[in-house]
């Protein structure tokens, strides 16, 4: 009798650095296999030394922006093991420094919302029959900026809103599938630094301190909503 359990696989987009590079280690540290992308290949292959002492960190260069490289995660998480969580962590800010409203380019607005709410959602239909058979979990990275009225936040923040409806209106639609939003808090990583230029970050948080947020989502335990890291960790 083969009594050992499956290996639990997961998708990190954009884990090459930043909160998605922190998510993976900790879940690597908790004997997950992550599969992860980003676009610049050397940046995720440099993570990927790093990582390597800690699991089983594999690798899929490309942009989330293609239907094709969605598709090959997908395949990739699945062939490795129980592929059983989904973090859709890849995210742009748009212009820096960011414009008001009045200012925004609708070209911007409208990048800003394929890559932050409408990647997630197609990440999402291509891997929700694996995600229904392992009964998995879904966390979507948010931020406070969807909450809250920011001058210069509204393009990125409407994104964001609009990806928390999406998450919420999954989880009535597949049950058995848990669908979290997750606001990560303020954190010192490049997205951040970009959303205000020139100006010294450091007393942020390290990504590292929010990102075991994932993991205790990862378990299932929670009902389906919006968490705040700060809450969990
Ligand atoms: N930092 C904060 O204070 C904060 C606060 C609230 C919410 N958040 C959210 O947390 C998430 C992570 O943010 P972060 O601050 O860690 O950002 P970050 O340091 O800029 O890292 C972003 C990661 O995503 C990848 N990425 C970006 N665009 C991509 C694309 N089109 N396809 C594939 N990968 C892509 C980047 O690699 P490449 O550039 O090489 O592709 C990188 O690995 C985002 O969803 C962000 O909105 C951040």
């Amino acid at each position: 009798v083969n009594d050992q359990q499956p290996t639990k696989v997961a998708i990190i987009t954009g884990a090459s650095k930043g909160f998605g590079k922190a998510a993976a280690a900790s879940l690597l540290g908790a004997g997950w296999t992550v599969v992860g992308d980003a676009r610049s290949k050397e940046t995720l292959a440099a993570t990927a030394a790093e990582l390597a002492k800690s699991g089983s960190f594999l690798t899929v260069p490309g942009d989330v922006l293609d239907d094709d490289h969605l598709q090959e995660l997908v395949a990739r998480a699945e062939s490795a093991g129980r592929f059983q969580l989904l973090v859709n962590n890849a995210g742009a800010l748009g212009p820096s420094p960011l414009p008001g409203l009045a200012e925004v380019a609708i070209d911007d607005l409208r990048d800003l919302f394929w890559v932050n709410t409408a990647a997630p959602l197609r990440l999402i239909q291509i891997a929700l029959p694996a995600l229904s058979r392992s009964s998995g979990v879904v966390i979507n990275l948010t931020s406070d900026a969807a909450a809250e009225a920011y001058e210069g936040w509204g393009a990125y923040g409407a994104t964001k809103i609009a990806l928390e409806k999406l998450t919420s209106v999954l989880a009535v639609e597949h049950p058995s599938i848990h669908f979290y939003s997750l606001d990560p808090g303020d954190m010192r990583t490049d997205m951040h630094q970009a959303a205000f230029p020139g100006e010294d970050i450091s007393d942020r948080a390290d990504p590292t301190t929010s990102a075991p947020a994932v993991l205790r989502l990862a378990s299932a335990e929670l009902a389906s909503g919006r968490y705040s890291a700060s809450q969990l960790v």
